[in-house]
This record gives C-alpha cells, structure tokens and sequence, in this order.
C-alpha cells in the first residue's frame, strides 16, 4: 500500500448521512448510505433541525462501517473530502465538523467540494473516457440547475429555478394528493395508472429564451385542481383514478419543461455529453426522456446509475483532483448553506 492514496468523503448536505472510501484513480472501495427519509416522512418534507441531530447520531457509525468495509484504519487516509455547499447549513455543519477532526487529528488535507457539481462529477464515474467538456443538469429536491461545464473542475450556472425546486414541487404535489413523502417515487407510481393529458397543467418559462425553470405555478394548479381556487372543495376525497390522472398529468408538465430547457442547451453549447444527476433523474420517465433527446440530438446523454443520482459520498471523489493540484482547505472552512441563484 503506498502513501497518500486513499480518501474518505463525507456527506451531510441534506437528509442522507454518507460516506465512502477512494483510492486515487477513482476506486470506491466502500460507499455507505443512511438514509432518513423514514424519520421525516411524519413531517411532509425534511425538518432541518431534525436533520441535523439525526446526522450527529448516523455519522460516526456510518463512517466506521464504511471503513471497515474498505478494510482500512483511520491511520491509512490521506486526505478528508467533504461536501460543504450547498444545502442545509446545520446540517453540513455535521459532516464538515467530523471532517475537521479527522483532519486535523490524523494531520491530513482537508478538501471542501461542492455538492451540485459533485452531483454532476458522479457522470464521470461511470465512464473511462472524458464526459467534459458537456452541458449538466442537477435535479433534486433543493435544487434544479442547468450548468455548461468546461471541465472537472469547471461549473458555470447557466440557469436555475426561480422559485421550487423539481423534486420540492414533487414532494409537495404528493402531500396535495395524499402520497406522503418523499413524493417522487409516490407520484412516479401513481402516474404509471394516469392518463398525462388529462389535465392540461402549466409548462412554465418553456418558451422563454433562457434556462431557467419555475415549478410553483404548476404545485398551484394541482391544487386548484384538487381543490378548486377557493379551497371550497378540500374536504373532497379523490378517487385512485383522479389520483393517477393528477400524477402523470402534473409528472408529465415538470418533464417536458425540463427537457424543453435541456433541448435549448444542447442547441445552444452543442456539446457532445450531457450530464444529469439528483434525486429526480430515479424518474424512470425522466430518465428515458432524456435518454431520447440524447438521441434526437446525437447528444451522449450520461445517465449515472440510481445509487450514483441521488446523494452519496463517493461523489467526492470530484476532491481527488483538488488533492493533486494541492489545492488545500483551512480548518476554519465555513459551511455555506449557498442557494444558487443564477440572474440573467
Ligand atoms: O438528490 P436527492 O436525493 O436529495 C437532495 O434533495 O439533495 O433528491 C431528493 C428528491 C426528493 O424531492 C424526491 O421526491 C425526488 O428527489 N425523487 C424523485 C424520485 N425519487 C426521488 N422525483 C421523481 N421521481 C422519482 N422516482
Ligand atoms: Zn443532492
């Protein structure tokens, strides 16, 4: 075993506790996931509060398997990778702490990395050759962001939403229909019962020159639609028919306006890849729309694995190249809670 050759990732930027071990060429030796959806489903959505001392109770644990699964002792690491923006700040607050104290005490490098782009480095993983430069689409529940991604290292934010993000109006339309959360694998299940056009829902900024998305006039108009625009009917009851039909209908509005601003980037970067990652891309929908305008547009459209698209630490592995280029963190590095806003 030779020195500075293995590296432990660190996740906590929302409701996932992660961690993993890699080597230098991008092996994931170990890669543990906690997830706490079941801890939040009660609440209809993620309690950062709750989240946070459900990181502190999960981390340490989920660090310890992850290194026994490596077959490795904490003396063997050569550098710490942790995700410290964006997301919720208490909660990054956990990870980047354990962090700095494994840093600190085995006197290693301690690398900060960014959550989204790291979401989109996980298309990196599961090829040999090149993804970069490519157009990168992250779709999860805190964020939807359209990127042009120069190389490894280099994201620019070409556009984002304005107000929820596709996974939130996911989670939310599901708590409208009784679903419980998380929404997305609910609705996703209810739609494939549901007619998409029977209820003509808004594709918001679909045809404006940007890239750009907005998802809460659309959460609005399921809950007219439920509900009627005075709530007058919300003691109604709705049948497993109207269910599947406000499913698919409502699933098939936040595809086609994600695709339509994908389209618009491919058009406009021309580029030979296209990476996608978070949460929403385990849409088996959503999936194979992209998978078909990658084929429209003789575009490679890379389409991580379901483990590799919703939150993991062996995303971190976008760190290794910050480890070789020296590019150090200090321990004072702070947890940026960083929504990305993107003004065009
Ligand atoms: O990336 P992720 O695991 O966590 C962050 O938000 O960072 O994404 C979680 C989001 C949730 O909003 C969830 O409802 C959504 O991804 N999601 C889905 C599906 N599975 C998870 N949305 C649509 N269809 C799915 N099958
Ligand atoms: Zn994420």
């Amino acid at each position: 075993m030779s020195e500075a050759n293995y590296f432990l990732g660190i996740e906590t930027t929302c409701d996932e506790t992660a961690a993993a071990v890699f080597d230098r060429s991008g092996t994931i030796l170990a890669s543990v996931v906690a997830s706490q959806s079941a801890i939040h489903a009660p609440f209809g959505g993620v309690v950062p509060e709750v989240a946070s001392r459900e990181h502190m109770r999960q981390l340490l644990p989920v660090i310890d398997r992850t290194l026994a699964q490596a077959s490795l002792k904490p003396s063997q690491l050569s550098a710490v990778v942790v995700a410290h923006t964006p997301g919720l700040v208490g909660a990054i607050l956990v990870g980047l702490t354990a962090a700095k104290a494994f840093a600190a005490t085995l006197r290693i490098p301690l690398i900060g990395i960014n959550h989204v782009h790291a979401h989109l480095y996980a298309c990196q993983m599961t090829r040999q050759e090149s993804v970069f430069p490519s157009v990168g689409l992250v779709v999860s529940g805190g964020h939807t962001n359209l990127f042009w991604c120069e190389s490894a290292n280099q994201y620019q934010l070409i556009g984002c939403t304005i107000d929820d993000a596709a996974g939130e109006a996911f989670d939310k339309v599901s708590a409208i229909l009784k679903l419980g959360y998380p929404g997305g694998p609910n609705i996703e299940r209810a739609a494939k019962a549901g007619n998409s056009k029977a209820y003509q829902f808004p594709r918001s900024k679909i045809h404006e020159d940007n890239f750009d998305f907005s998802f809460s006039g659309l959460k609005t108009a399921v809950l007219y639609a439920v509900h009627g625009p005075n709530q007058k009917t919300s003691d109604r009851t709705l049948t497993e028919h109207e269910v599947a039909d406000l499913s698919a209908s409502f699933q098939q509005a936040v595809i086609d306006v994600i695709i339509a601003k994908c389209k618009r980037a491919i058009k406009h970067y021309r580029p030979k890849h296209m990476c996608v990652g978070g949460g929403v891309v385990a849409n088996s929908a959503l999936r194979s729309a992209l998978l078909e305008l990658g084929k429209k547009t003789r575009c490679d459209v890379v389409v991580p694995p379901m483990s590799m698209c919703t939150d993991n630490a062996a995303m971190a592995a976008i760190g290794i190249s910050k480890f070789e280029a020296g590019q150090f963190d200090p321990l004072d590095l702070d947890a940026i809670s960083g929504l990305i806003r993107y003004t065009s």
